[in-house]
């Protein structure tokens, strides 16, 4: 499937970088043209020569080095790619792409690519879990970089947990995902909400909930790589919009009302991933309320339920999903929103899980399809599990 296209696969400086070596063997297996680029650290695992001998090519590793010929020289490299995979990336590969730090051969020739690029992080399960390379890679996603999800197991260094490169039959299985995309939901216009709302209580003061949208935001992004047309409603978050992707920017439960029922009529499928207040204060004082008495009471009042609305004017061939987050009770609970909202499916997640749900880079979920069946899906980055949730609502949406 990769006859003819030109692969530039980086290896940067992890003990799994001699599982690189079987990479660009399967990849020429797949006719592909493989040219390797080796950060300075990569050479202390794997030589150089290794590479060129399985790849057939000259090997660049160092920028200031006389190009063997002019059409490699690394520059060359980033217009001639079709695609991108780095295995392993290490945090700090992630970290400089993530602050558009260039200072060696492969960095500088990811900066000037508009290829698509794949990363396969690979590295101690505490530095992948670090919130500073989590953000690395969520920004990274945002901005169309794909990445691999490590594998979990026992590590170099002795640790279990998530860190193993995966095994180079995968990766190249997502580099033909990646080079020859599949667009199953080409043609499809897909609503997504994500983020918490806010309810005003004065012009300094709201109510909030702790969603950081982040599912939302892969859902969107996932939803795009597909090729859909993906509007995403989205509460005040701390995210880049995703690629190719139109946002709207709401911030109460009425703002995201009067933006999704605009947008529900033209929609194939609806995805609500946000937390909507389900009470706002009656009024929202007009000054600041000033400190005096010992208590303050706030009245609150009921918000309208978007998705119960969306239920309610769903048209045959609209595909209506929601989510649920819960602390108890998960199923049955799960199950009453699914019936009274009239949605096809419902993603619950119990929230007090540690791993799951709300400010977590990742979710345990449980599937609940109108049909009454159930799906228990592990534990797994959110970029991992939009994806997956799209692919069952694609199938839902061939029925
Ligand atoms: N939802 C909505 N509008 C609201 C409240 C919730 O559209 N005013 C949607 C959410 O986006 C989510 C689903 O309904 O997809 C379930 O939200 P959740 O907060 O779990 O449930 P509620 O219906 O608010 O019920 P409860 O607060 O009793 O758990």
């Amino acid at each position: 499937m990769l006859t003819g296209k030109v692969i530039v696969v980086g290896v940067t400086g992890g003990i799994a970088a001699y599982k690189a070596v079987e990479l660009v063997s399967r990849l020429r297996k797949q006719q592909a043209e493989v040219q390797v680029i080796m950060s300075r650290g990569a050479t202390n695992f794997v030589t150089p020569l290794t590479f060129r001998e399985i790849s057939g090519n000259p090997v660049v590793v160092d920028m200031w080095d006389e190009p063997k010929s002019w059409n490699v020289e690394h520059i060359a490299l980033a217009l001639r790619a079709d695609g991108f995979v780095i295995a392993p990336a290490t945090a700090n590969l992630i970290g400089k792409l993530a602050n558009g730090l260039a200072d060696d051969s492969l960095s500088t020739t990811l900066m000037a690519t508009t290829a698509p690029v794949l990363l396969a992080p690979a590295m101690n399960s505490n530095m992948y879990q670090n919130p500073i390379v989590q953000q690395n890679i969520a920004k990274l996603t945002a901005l169309g970089y794909r990445f691999l999800q490590p594998d979990c197991g026992m590590l170099a260094c002795g640790v279990e947990g998530p860190g193993r490169l995966p095994e180079p039959e995968r990766i190249v299985d997502a580099v033909i995902e990646l080079l020859c995309p599949q667009l199953p939901l080409a043609g499809k216009k897909i609503l997504v909400t994500a983020g918490g709302t806010r309810e005003a209580i004065d012009p300094v003061r709201y109510i909030g909930n702790r969603s950081s949208g982040k599912m939302g935001y892969a859902l969107a992004a996932a939803a795009a790589s597909f090729g859909a047309e993906v509007v995403l409603v989205s509460g005040p978050v701390a995210l880049d919009d995703p690629a190719g992707v139109r946002v709207i920017r709401v911030e109460s439960a009425q703002e995201m009302m009067a933006a999704v029922l605009e947008e529900f009529p033209g929609s194939d499928i609806t995805i609500k991933a946000a937390a909507v207040a389900d009470y706002r204060p009656q009024t929202a004082a007009q000054h600041k309320i000033k400190k005096q008495a010992e208590q303050l009471t706030l009245v609150l009042e009921k918000n309208p339920d978007i998705l119960a609305e969306l239920g309610q004017r769903k048209q045959a061939g609209q595909l209506l999903i929601g989510f649920a987050a819960e602390t108890q009770e998960l199923l049955t609970h799960a199950r009453g929103k699914l019936e009274r909202k009239r949605l096809d499916m419902i993603v619950a997640n119990d929230v007090s899980l540690p791993g799951a749900g709300f400010n977590s880079d990742t979710n345990i979920v449980k599937l609940l399809y109108a049909n009454g069946h159930q799906e228990d899906l592990p534990q797994m980055d959110k970029q991992s599990l939009a994806i997956e949730l799209l692919k069952r609502i694609i199938k839902l949406a061939e029925k």
